[in-house]
C-alpha cells in the first residue's frame, strides 16, 4: 500500500451568516501523528473538521489529500462527531452502529460479508466492548458509547480518522483505551486528528498540536506550540497548562 499523503489545508475561511467561524487556516497534517487540536469553546474546532470534510460550505481555501480534495474521498476517512450532535435515542445496537462503518466502505448489499463481520467483531474486542454487542447504545455508559464509536471507525479501515472532543464524559480507562489506539493507528500511519480541551497532563498523549482560536496561532511539535504567549493568544488572559510554570 503507497503511504498515506499529507492533507493539506490552504487558505480556509468558514462562516455560519454573519459569524466568521475561522479565518484563513493554513496547515498541513502528517499521518504518523496524533494530532490534537486545541482551542477555547467557539474557537472552530468542530467547524474546522466538518470544512475539512466537505461538510458545510466555505467561503474561500481549499483541503487536499494527496491529488486531489479530501471531501471527494470520504470512504478514507472515519469520523466521529462531537457526542452533543449524535442522537443516542436511535434505536441500534452496539453491533448495528459497529456494522453501520462498514456501509460505509462497502456500501448497503456488502455489508454483511463474512469479512465485515469479522473486521466488527475484531474491532468490538480490540476496544473491549464486544460482550456488549446487543446493548441498545442508548443503554451505554458515555465512555463505553465512545469506545463502540471507535470500534465503529476501526471497522471502517479508513486512513484518515477525526475523533471530535473523545474524552467527554468517559473514564480514565476509557480515556487510556482512546490514546493507545490512537497512537496504534498514527503508529501504523494513518492520519489521526482529536479535537480536545483537556489542558492537563493528557496533553503529553499527543505529537502535534494544532492551537486555534478562528485564526490559526500555532501548529507543530507540542513544545513550540505550548508557549505561555500562544496560549495567551488563544485563551486570552492567563491560562493553565500541563508543563507551564507560572
Ligand atoms: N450551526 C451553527 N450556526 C451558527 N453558528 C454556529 C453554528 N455552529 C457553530 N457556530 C459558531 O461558530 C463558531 C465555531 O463553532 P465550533 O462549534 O466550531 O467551535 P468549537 O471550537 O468546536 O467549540 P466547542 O469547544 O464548544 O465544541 C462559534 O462562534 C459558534 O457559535
Ligand atoms: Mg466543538
Amino acid at each position: 500500500m503507497a503511504p498515506t499523503p499529507c492533507i493539506t489545508v490552504d487558505h480556509l475561511t468558514v462562516n455560519y451568516r454573519d459569524v466568521q467561524a475561522l479565518r484563513n487556516i493554513r496547515l498541513t497534517v502528517q499521518p504518523g501523528k496524533v494530532v490534537g487540536i486545541f482551542g477555547p469553546n467557539g474557537a472552530g474546532k468542530s467547524t474546522l473538521i466538518k470544512a475539512m470534510l466537505g461538510l458545510m460550505p466555505v467561503v474561500t481555501g481549499r483541503v487536499s489529500y494527496g491529488e486531489g480534495t479530501l471531501a471527494r474521498q470520504l470512504d478514507r476517512v472515519a469520523y466521529v462527531p462531537q457526542r452533543s450532535q449524535i442522537d443516542w435515542t436511535f434505536p441500534a445496537t452496539v453491533w448495528d452502529v459497529v456494522m453501520m462503518g462498514r456501509v460505509k466502505k462497502t456500501g448497503w448489499f456488502n455489508r454483511f460479508s463474512a469479512v465485515s463481520r469479522r473486521l466488527a467483531t475484531e474491532a468490538l474486542e480490540r476496544v473491549g466492548m464486544l460482550e456488549f454487542r446487543d446493548r441498545p447504545i442508548g443503554a451505554l455508559s458515555g465512555g463505553q458509547q465512545q469506545r463502540v464509536f471507535l470500534a465503529r471507525a476501526l471497522a471502517q479501515q479508513a486512513e484518515i480518522f477525526f475523533f471530535d472532543e473523545p474524552f467527554v464524559g468517559v473514564d480514565q480507562k476509557t480515556e487510556a483505551v482512546l490514546f493507545k489506539i490512537f497512537q496504534e493507528l498514527a503508529a501504523a500511519g494513518s492520519i489521526v486528528m482529536v479535537v480536545n480541551h483537556d489542558l492537563g497532563e493528557s496533553i503529553t498523549h499527543f505529537d502535534q498540536l494544532i492551537l486555534l482560536n478562528k485564526e490559526l496561532i500555532a501548529a507543530g511539535p507540542r513544545d513550540r506550540v505550548l508557549t505561555r504567549d500562544n496560549m495567551t493568544r488563544a485563551y486570552g488572559g492567563h491560562v493553565g497548562f500541563f508543563g507551564h510554570v507560572a
